[in-house]
C-alpha cells in the first residue's frame, strides 16, 4: 500500500495554492535593500555611471539626427502625392482585393482590427483564433460572405455573426498557437492556398498569466517521491507551467505564423506583416517577468524582420500597445492592479492606428497611447541599478496587478 508520508515531495515546494492570494507570490518579496549585501558594489556603481553618460551621448545624437535629418524628410513625405507612397506592386496585387489574415481576431485588439477591414468591399478577411481541440486545424467555407466553421469555435463564430452582413468577405479558421510549429506552418500555408494570396498578416494573439485566477507562475516543477526518487509525483503536487505556455503561444506560435507568412510573401515579393509586441517588452514591473520577456522577444524579432524583409518588398510593422482595455487587462485589474481606469485605453482606437501604420508605411514601430509609450522609451535609458530599482518599485506599486505573469 502507498504511504502518503513517504511520497511527500523532496524537490521544490510544489504545494497547490489554496486560494488566489497564495498565488500572488509577489506580495511576499523582501525589500530591495533588505540586506547590506544588496547595496551595489563600488565597481558596479561606477560602471553604471559610465553607462548613464553613454546613454546621454547616444540619446542626444539620436535626437539631433531625428530632428535635423528625419524631420525634414517626414515633412517632405507629407506633401508627396499618394501614388508615390504606395508599396511597390500594391496596384497590381491589391487591385485583385486585399486578403487580410488576422490571428487573434475573436476579441480585444484583434476583433477591433477586423472591424476596420470589414467595411471594405473586395477585401477578404480571414479571422483566426484558438482551436480548443488542441493541435488540430480545420476549416470549412460556406458560399455566403460569412464563412462559418464547426465546433470549438463558438466564441469566434458568434463574434463574427454579430457583425451582420459585411461588404468584405469573412472567412474563419481556428489554429492553436501552442501547437507544434510545423502544424501551424501547414495551417497558414493552407489558408494562403485556399483564400490567398494573403496580402496582410496581423499576428495579434497572445496570452498572459492574468487569464486564469488560480495559476501560480513557475517553471516546470518535478516532484519526486521520497521513497522512490525515480518516481514522479503528479496530480496534487503538479505545477502548471504557465511560463512555458506563454513561450509557446506568444513566442513560438507567433514566430511560426510570421515566418510561414513571410516565406510566402518573400516568394511573391509582396506583403504586409504586423506583429504585436508590447511596451511591457521595453519596461515592466518585475512580476510581469515571463509575459514581458516573451514581448521583448517579439519587439526585437519584429523590428529586425522589418530590416531583413525590406529587400523582398515585405513591409513589417511592430505594434507596442500600452494599457488597452480588453479581456487581458480586465483580468489584471481584477487581480489588484493599482492603475486608474483612465489608464486603460480604447482597443478601437489602437486598431485604427495599427491599420493606418500598416497601410501608409513609413512606421516601423507603432506604439500607443503616446504618453505611456514615451514614458516606457524613457526608461530604456536607465542603467542596470536604476532599472532594477524601477522594476521593483513598479511591482510593489502594483502597476501590473499582484500576480506574477
Ligand atoms: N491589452 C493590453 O493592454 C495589451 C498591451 C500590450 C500588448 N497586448 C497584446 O495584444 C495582443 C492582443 O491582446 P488583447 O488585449 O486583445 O487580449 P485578449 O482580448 O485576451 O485577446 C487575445 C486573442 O488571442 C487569441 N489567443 C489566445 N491564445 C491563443 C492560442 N493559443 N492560439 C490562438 N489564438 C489565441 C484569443 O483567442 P480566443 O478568444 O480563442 O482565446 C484572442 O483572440 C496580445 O498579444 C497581447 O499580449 C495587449
Amino acid at each position: 500500500m502507498r504511504n502518503e508520508k513517504d511520497d511527500a515531495p523532496v524537490v521544490g515546494d510544489a504545494k497547490k495554492p489554496r486560494d488566489i492570494s497564495e498565488a500572488y507570490e509577489v506580495m511576499h518579496t523582501p525589500s530591495i535593500f533588505s540586506s547590506a549585501r544588496r547595496i551595489p558594489t563600488l565597481d558596479y556603481t561606477l560602471q553604471n555611471i559610465f553607462m548613464s553618460l553613454a546613454t546621454l551621448v547616444v540619446a542626444t545624437a539620436s535626437l539631433i539626427l531625428t530632428s535635423a535629418v528625419i524631420l525634414p524628410l517626414s515633412l517632405l513625405r507629407s506633401v508627396l502625392p499618394k501614388q508615390m507612397l504606395m508599396q511597390k506592386g500594391a496596384d497590381v496585387v491589391e487591385a485583385k482585393g486585399k486578403v487580410v489574415l488576422i490571428v487573434g481576431a475573436s476579441r480585444g485588439i484583434g476583433m477591433e482590427v477586423l472591424k476596420t477591414y470589414v467595411p471594405e468591399p473586395g477585401t477578404t478577411v480571414i479571422a483566426v483564433s484558438k482551436n480548443t481541440a488542441p493541435h488540430n486545424f480545420k476549416y470549412r467555407s460556406l458560399p455566403s460572405n460569412l464563412i462559418l466553421m464547426y465546433d470549438n469555435a463558438d466564441f469566434l463564430r458568434n463574434a463574427l455573426i454579430t457583425l451582420g452582413d459585411t461588404p468584405a468577405t469573412l472567412q474563419m479558421a481556428t489554429i492553436d498557437l501552442s501547437a507544434n510549429h510545423k502544424e501551424i506552418a501547414r495551417a497558414i500555408t493552407e489558408l494562403d492556398k485556399t483564400y490567398g494570396p494573403i496580402t496582410h498578416l496581423y499576428a495579434i494573439a497572445g496570452i498572459s498569466n492574468h487569464l486564469k485566477d488560480s495559476s501560480p507562475w513557475g517553471l516546470v516543477r518535478i516532484t519526486l517521491s521520497k521513497r522512490n526518487p525515480t518516481r514522479e509525483l503528479t496530480g496534487f503536487f503538479e505545477m502548471q507551467d504557465v511560463t512555458e505556455k506563454m513561450i509557446q503561444v506568444n513566442v513560438s506560435g507567433i514566430t511560426a505564423v510570421a515566418m510561414s507568412m513571410y516565406e510566402c510573401m518573400k516568394e511573391r515579393q509582396y506583403g504586409k506583416i504586423c506583429i504585436v509586441g508590447s511596451v511591457a517588452g521595453i519596461y515592466a514591473p518585475s512580476n510581469m517577468i515571463s509575459y514581458a520577456s516573451t514581448k521583448s522577444f517579439l519587439n526585437t524579432f519584429s523590428t529586425s524582420l522589418r530590416t531583413l524583409a525590406a529587400a523582398y518588398n515585405v513591409d513589417v510593422v511592430t505594434i507596442q500597445p500600452g494599457f488597452i482595455d480588453t479581456r487581458m487587462t480586465k483580468k489584471m485589474r481584477g487581480q489588484g492592479s493599482t492603475l486608474m481606469s483612465s489608464e486603460f485605453n480604447s482597443a478601437e482606437e489602437i486598431a485604427k492606428r495599427m491599420k493606418s501604420a500598416v497601410e501608409k508605411g513609413g512606421v516601423g514601430v507603432m506604439t500607443w497611447p503616446t504618453r505611456q509609450s514615451v514614458m516606457m522609451y524613457g526608461f530604456k535609458g536607465l542603467n542596470p541599478i536604476c532599472d532594477e530599482l524601477g522594476r521593483y518599485i513598479s511591482m510593489k506599486g502594483g502597476m501590473g496587478g499582484k500576480k506574477i505573469t
